[in-house]
């Protein structure tokens, strides 16, 4: 029996093609704790995020690869990941532990932002990343009723905040603090400082992924997020509306005056399905936000239905990856956050802090 060598499986390894990050997987250091016993040859597949799209498709075609060599005779593949953080800019470390911040942004209120950020953020988690959400909406918190979370905060290790662990994620929402009942009179610059605070003064810990769920415009809350941390992207998320689509091209430029790269454009509402008869129905005209995204050389990340079902498990404080993870809503959600995850890879690779986008 012919002796197998690390070389030849390596070499053969190297025909994989990540094809998000365009390289493959051996030049991309992926491969980890490769072991040849004889005629049986195991190793490990490192990728970027524990939620890429392709992790099924690259654990067959890498086995498939390694069989094929003479005197193989089984090929044991184990896919993990371990997240990298995107280039930091200096002088920013309020969140030291964070590898990656997701900023979830709209030009327009009530386009369903904060239902599309809880779902991606659940969805990252439930793929085995950790993951935070922060509520940066300091008028109009949504993340107490939206993750049905009544204690109120501790404090943690040190003189930090411990944040509120709910459905997996490490929560925090200035509405942890108030009574729903009480209106908040904040003036500007006590949105950024909140928001400040939340960053700064909260225990985050360790987390692959910190969503942030930002108020809709381009105010305090933006700004003070993109001088503050390293955001490593921004998730634009729109109804089909052409107004609303108006503000995307408006939120895509205001990202990019300050530095922040865009991920993608999710449209939400994006056609109604009938319960009762399944009929589909273009309510608002449906696809405008893939147009508008491509049109601003960004990235189209994928369009959720307006389903009744979305918003009544939200009301209810379970949101619907939780409540129901079977539907193909909930796989809606998991394929636009293995897109964004992919995204997000793609970015901390690339040199450029600006991939794929075009300013007009
Ligand atoms: N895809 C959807 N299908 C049905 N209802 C939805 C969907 N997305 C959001 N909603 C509902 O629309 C309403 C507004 O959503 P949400 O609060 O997430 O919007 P927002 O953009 O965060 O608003 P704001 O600008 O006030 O922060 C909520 O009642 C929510 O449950
Ligand atoms: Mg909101």
């Amino acid at each position: 029996m012919s002796h197998i060598h690390a070389e030849q499986v390596l070499e053969a390894l190297k025909k994989v093609m990540d094809p998000d990050l365009k390289r493959n997987i051996v030049s991309l250091g992926f491969i980890k704790d490769l072991v040849i016993d004889g005629g049986r040859v195991a190793f490990k597949v490192e990728l970027t995020t524990p939620a890429c799209p392709v992790k099924a498709l690259l654990q067959k075609q890498a086995h498939d690869v390694v069989a094929a060599l003479p005197g193989v005779e089984t090929v044991d593949v184990e896919m993990t990941a371990q997240v990298r953080a995107a280039a930091k800019k200096e002088n920013t470390d309020l969140i030291p532990g964070v590898r990656n911040v997701i900023a979830v942004a709209s030009g327009k209120g009530g386009v369903g932002k904060s239902t599309t950020a809880v779902n991606l953020a659940l969805a990252l988690a439930e793929s085995g990343a950790k993951v935070g959400i922060l509520d940066a909406d300091i008028y109009g918190p949504s993340l107490p009723r939206m993750l049905n979370v009544t204690e109120k905060p501790e404090p943690g290790e040190g003189r930090k905040m411990a944040p509120i662990m709910a459905h997996g994620l490490a929560a925090m929402s200035m509405g942890f603090f108030m009574d729903e009942s009480q209106p908040v009179v904040w003036r500007g610059p006590m949105v950024g400082m909140a928001v400040e605070q939340m960053l700064r003064d909260v225990d985050w810990g360790v987390l692959d992924y910190l969503v942030v769920d930002l108020p809709p415009g381009t105010g305090d809350a933006q700004l003070t997020l993109s001088q503050k941390v390293p955001i490593t992207g921004v998730v634009i998320v729109s109804t089909p509306q052409a107004v609303a689509l108006a503000d995307v091209r408006r939120g895509v430029n205001m990202f990019l005056k300050v530095d922040v790269p865009v991920i993608g454009v999710i449209e939400n509402m994006s056609y109604y399905l009938c319960p009762q008869c399944g009929h589909r129905a273009n309510i608002f005209d449906h696809g405008g936000a893939r147009a508008e995204a491509e049109a601003m050389g960004t990235v189209f990340l994928g369009d959720i239905p307006l389903d009744i079902v979305i918003r009544e498990d939200m009301d209810a404080g379970k949101p619907i990856l939780v409540a129901r993870p079977e539907s193909p809503q909930a796989q809606r959600y998991r394929e636009i956050a293995s897109r964004i995850a992919a995204r997000v890879a793609t970015m901390g690779f690339q040199e450029s802090r600006f991939p794929n986008i075009v300013v007009e």
